[in-house]
């Protein structure tokens, strides 16, 4: 029998209050990606076919931040009524599709693929009519908590809000990872009702409908507590920024690079690293750079949006870097700002060299050839173009563009 197709639903329309932004909370990045990209990049890593996104709140903002990729279909909700509301405002973009539904949260940036993965498979394979996957946390508050009778059978979701005493003190909480029948689905949420303290109309209701009406309904403890995190403050923006940064490092150590000091390094999800290249403390590394084998970076060195370090390139401490290149054996030990430039092969950038990339009306780029010895204190001033071999005494101020006119170079 081929195996029925998975479309998604990603909760993104909330303003959120928690957040105290102006920001759609969606945008807001962690590790350098907002964390509606994490979400939809899980959906289609666990082989998702639709890729359905409901926004409201600044939605220009966000549909504009995936301008690139045109398969997310968006789905306005104009008034934010709740997250089964939500999902009933999906109607007709789901109106020719027949299969599974997963309905997820848009402020999961921790969710793993195969997490997701799983729950589609043990969806299929039990037949279910709604699936939900859940995680047991020390610390539920906050989380919609799961209700199971003396079986173990699942019995709904009741939000912190609405809770007893008692279903207060339940650890097994909804990260909101659920995958629909999409018949079921859209039964279950035309039977909805805004009946909480809220007043808002709720996807988790929709599981307890089903299970009235005696549907196959499973929940599998199958979240790590770390993808449960749901960010709804600035606290849990940070805390999740923690967790995605220790899989980023621990991600590159497995591949081979050194982090001399974990907790005091920071690099973006985007950022590549080759092999045998060791960070030291203090580094930031921010934006698409790409840095070879064998390279030493740090401690106490800033590299931004648009370096590219080749291999056996060492950067410095307090050297920053901007849409640059560095050619193979290229050095910059110490104290340099380097903007703008495209550096051959085994450069000496001397201590306190200044790439000077701005003229006050327009960013300006330099060329710097091969073999070249920068002295200590230079100011490049772009444009500029430093031939192959060439000597800048130190302390030189260079100025104009071209070989045959290199104001200060010996
Ligand atoms: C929700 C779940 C809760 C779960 C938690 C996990 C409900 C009722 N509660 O609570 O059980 O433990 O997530 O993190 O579903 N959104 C819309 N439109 C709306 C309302 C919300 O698109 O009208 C979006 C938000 O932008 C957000 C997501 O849905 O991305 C979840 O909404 P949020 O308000 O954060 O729900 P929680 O209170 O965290
Ligand atoms: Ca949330």
């Amino acid at each position: 029998m081929p195996s029925r197709p998975t479309a998604a639903i990603i909760l993104a329309a909330g303003r959120s209050t928690r957040m105290v932004t102006d920001m759609p909370k969606v945008l807001h990045e962690v590790c350098g990606r907002p964390m509606l990209a994490y979400v939809v990049d899980a959906c289609r890593a666990a082989g998702v076919q639709r890729i359905i996104a409901v926004v409201g709140y600044q939605k220009e903002q966000v549909i504009q931040a995936f301008a690139n990729e045109p398969d997310i279909i968006w789905v306005e909700q104009t008034e934010q009524k709740g997250t089964g509301h939500a999902a009933m405002v999906c109607r007709e973009a789901l109106a020719d599709f027949d299969g599974n539904v997963v309905v997820i949260a848009g402020d999961m940036p921790l969710l793993r693929s195969e997490t997701l993965q799983l729950l589609v498979d043990t969806h299929k394979k039990q037949n279910c009519a709604v699936t939900l996957a859940t995680a047991v946390l020390a610390n539920p508050t906050g989380y919609g908590r799961i209700v199971r009778d003396e079986y173990g059978n699942l019995q709904g979701i009741v939000e912190e809000s609405d809770c007893t005493d008692e279903q207060r003190r339940i650890t097994e909480i909804n990260p909101s990872y659920y995958c629909f029948d999409k018949g079921l689905l859209l039964s279950a949420l035309d039977q909805l009702k805004p009946d909480n303290v809220k007043g808002e109309y709720y996807i988790t209701d929709a599981l307890h409908i089903l299970v009235q009406q005696g549907h196959r309904v499973v929940a599998i403890t199958a979240v790590k507590a770390e993808e449960a995190v749901g960010v709804n403050s600035r606290m849990q923006l940070a805390d999740a920024g923690r967790i995605m940064q220790n899989r980023i490092q621990s991600n590159l150590m497995q591949n081979g690079v050194t982090i001399v000091d974990p907790p005091n390094t920071w690099i973006d999800i985007r950022a590549v690293i080759g092999q045998d290249s060791v960070i030291y403390p203090f580094s930031y590394i921010h934006g698409r750079v790409r840095i070879g084998k064998r390279c030493s970076i740090g401690p106490f060195a800033y590299l931004r949006e648009g370096t590219v370090l080749e291999d056996d390139v060492v950067v410095g401490v307090f050297t920053e870097l901007k849409n640059s290149t560095l050619g193979p054996g290229t050095r910059a030990r110490h104290l340099s700002y380097i903007g703008d430039a495209h550096i051959g092969h085994r450069v000496n950038v001397g201590a306190g060299t200044i790439f000077s990339n701005f003229d006050g009306r327009q960013i300006q780029q330099a060329v710097v050839g091969d073999d070249v010895y920068i002295g200590n204190g230079a100011i490049l001033v772009a444009p500029l173009a430093v031939s192959s071999g060439r000597q800048i005494a130190h302390g030189a101020v260079v100025r104009d563009g071209g070989p045959q006119n290199e104001g200060g170079a010996t």
